[in-house]
C-alpha cells in the first residue's frame, strides 16, 4: 500500500499525489497493460479505437481522435481547420503556454483579449472589437476546469463565420448550459498529462469534433499524413496516442464522474474553510459545472501564503505567474500590450493541492495554515 504522504510533520504534502489513485485501480491498470503486452499491438489498435468511441460518447461529440498530447491536439485541430500563415487567432493571455505556442507554430498570430475578472476565462464581451479580416478562429481555454462563456463565443463565431477551437486541456467533463465542453466548437483539444483530471501514465491527448472531414484529416495528420500504408497525402506528424495509454485511459474514464465530483467537494470544503479571509475564493459560473482541475485563489499575500505553506512542508503552485503576452517568446511581438485583468490575476493567484484522493485532514491542515497566517 502506498503510504500517505505527510503522516509526520516532516513529510511533504505534495501538490499532486497520483499514487493513491493508481493504487485504488492498480489491479485493473496492471491487467489492461498486461493485455496490451500480450496482444503485441502497441500502435493504433483496438484500445485507441475503443477509447475514442467511449470518450466521444462521454463527451457527447460525434468524433474523437487520440493523439500524443494536448499540445498536439490543439495544433492538429488548427491545421485540420486550415488555420495558418497570415491568420489571426483570438485567444486568452491566461493559460498554459501551449495555447499560444500552437497558434504560432501553425504560422498564425495570437490576438490576446483580456480575461473576465471572476472566471479568469477569455472575456467574450471584448472579443468582437478585435475581429478583423484576418481572424480565422477563436481559441478559448476553459481555465482550471471552469467553462468559458462558450455559448456566447460560439454565437460570435457563427456571426463572423470563424472557427471555434476549445482548449479543454484542463476540463474533461466540465459542462456549460447542459453540454460538455468540447462539444461547442469546430474542434476541442484535451490533455491526458498525468496530473490532469483524466490523466494517463505519460503523455496523451484527444481532439474532438463535430465534422467528419476534420476527424479524418486529424487521423491522417497524426500518422504522417497517410491514408493507407505507403500513401502520404498530407504533411503529417508522428502524434499517435499509444495503445497502453489508451487502455489505461479506458479504465480511468469509468471513474471520471466520481473523480470530478470529489474535486468539486474538496473545492467547496476549501471555500468554507477559507471564508472571511482576505482571499478571493473561486467563482463558479452558475451556467456551468467547474471540475476544479485546479483550485486557485487570489490574495494580495500570495507569496506569504506560499511561504507559510512551504514552511509546513505543503506544496502549492502559481498558475500562472506571467501572462502569455509577457512571456519572452511572445512579448517581443507585443511590447506595449497591456491586459490589466490578466496582469493583476497573475500577481495574486495561487493554487492549492486538489486531487480526488486528498484526505479531509489535509484540506483542514492546509486551510488552517492559511487562516492562522492571517491572524498575525
Ligand atoms: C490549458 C492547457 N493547454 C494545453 C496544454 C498542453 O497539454 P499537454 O501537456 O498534454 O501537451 C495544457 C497542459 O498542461 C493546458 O493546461
Amino acid at each position: 500500500m502506498a503510504s500517505d504522504k505527510k503522516d509526520n510533520n516532516n513529510d511533504i504534502l505534495p501538490f499532486v499525489d497520483l499514487t493513491h489513485q493508481h493504487e485504488e485501480i492498480g489491479d485493473e491498470i496492471l491487467r489492461c497493460i498486461h493485455n496490451v503486452i500480450k496482444s503485441g499491438k502497441f500502435i493504433l489498435d483496438e484500445n485507441v479505437a475503443a477509447f475514442e468511441s467511449e470518450a466521444a460518447e462521454y463527451l457527447e461529440v460525434e468524433f474523437a481522435v487520440g493523439v500524443a498530447s494536448g499540445t498536439d491536439a490543439l495544433q492538429l485541430a488548427l491545421i485540420a481547420l486550415d488555420v495558418g500563415e497570415g491568420d489571426e487567432v483570438i485567444t486568452t493571455p491566461f493559460s498554459f503556454i501551449a495555447t499560444a505556442e500552437v497558434i504560432r507554430h501553425v504560422g498564425a498570430k495570437p490576438v490576446f483579449v483580456d480575461i473576465d475578472a471572476r472566471t479568469f476565462n477569455l472575456s467574450a464581451a471584448h472579443v468582437e472589437a478585435v475581429i478583423t479580416e484576418k481572424t480565422a478562429a477563436i481559441m478559448p481555454t476553459h481555465i482550471f476546469g471552469q467553462p468559458s462563456d462558450i455559448s456566447e463565443l460560439s454565437t460570435i463565431c457563427n456571426r463572423h463565420s470563424i472557427k471555434l477551437i476549445e482548449d479543454c486541456c484542463q476540463s474533461f467533463g466540465a459542462v456549460f448550459n447542459g453540454k460538455k465542453v468540447g462539444s461547442f466548437g469546430d474542434a476541442g483539444g484535451f490533455s491526458f498529462y498525468p496530473s490532469k483530471n483524466l490523466g494517463a501514465l505519460g503523455d496523451g491527448g484527444l481532439v474532438v469534433t463535430k465534422h467528419k472531414e476534420v476527424a479524418d484529416k486529424i487521423c491522417m495528420l497524426r500518422n504522417h499524413g497517410s491514408t493507407s500504408p505507403n500513401q502520404y497525402e498530407l504533411l503529417g506528424f508522428n502524434s499517435r496516442l499509444d495503445e497502453i495509454q489508451a487502455a489505461v485511459l479506458r479504465e480511468k474514464l469509468k471513474n471520471i464522474d466520481k473523480y470530478n465530483t470529489r474535486r468539486r467537494e474538496i473545492a467547496h470544503q476549501y471555500n468554507q474553510l477559507l471564508v472571511n479571509l482576505p482571499i478571493v475564493i473561486p467563482y463558479e459560473d452558475p451556467r456551468g459545472t467547474h471540475i476544479f482541475n485546479q483550485y486557485t485563489i487570489l490574495s494580495e499575500n500570495r507569496d506569504d501564503i506560499a511561504n507559510t505553506l512551504k514552511s509546513q512542508n505543503i506544496e502549492s503552485a502559481i498558475h500562472y505567474p506571467i501572462p502569455l503576452h509577457k512571456q519572452p517568446v511572445i512579448n517581443k511581438d507585443y511590447p506595449d500590450l497591456v491586459l490589466p485583468v490578466a496582469e493583476d490575476v497573475t500577481k495574486r493567484c495561487i493554487s492549492l493541492p486538489i486531487y480526488p484522493e486528498l484526505r479531509e485532514e489535509f484540506i483542514q491542515t492546509i486551510s488552517t495554515a492559511i487562516s492562522t497566517m492571517f491572524e498575525y
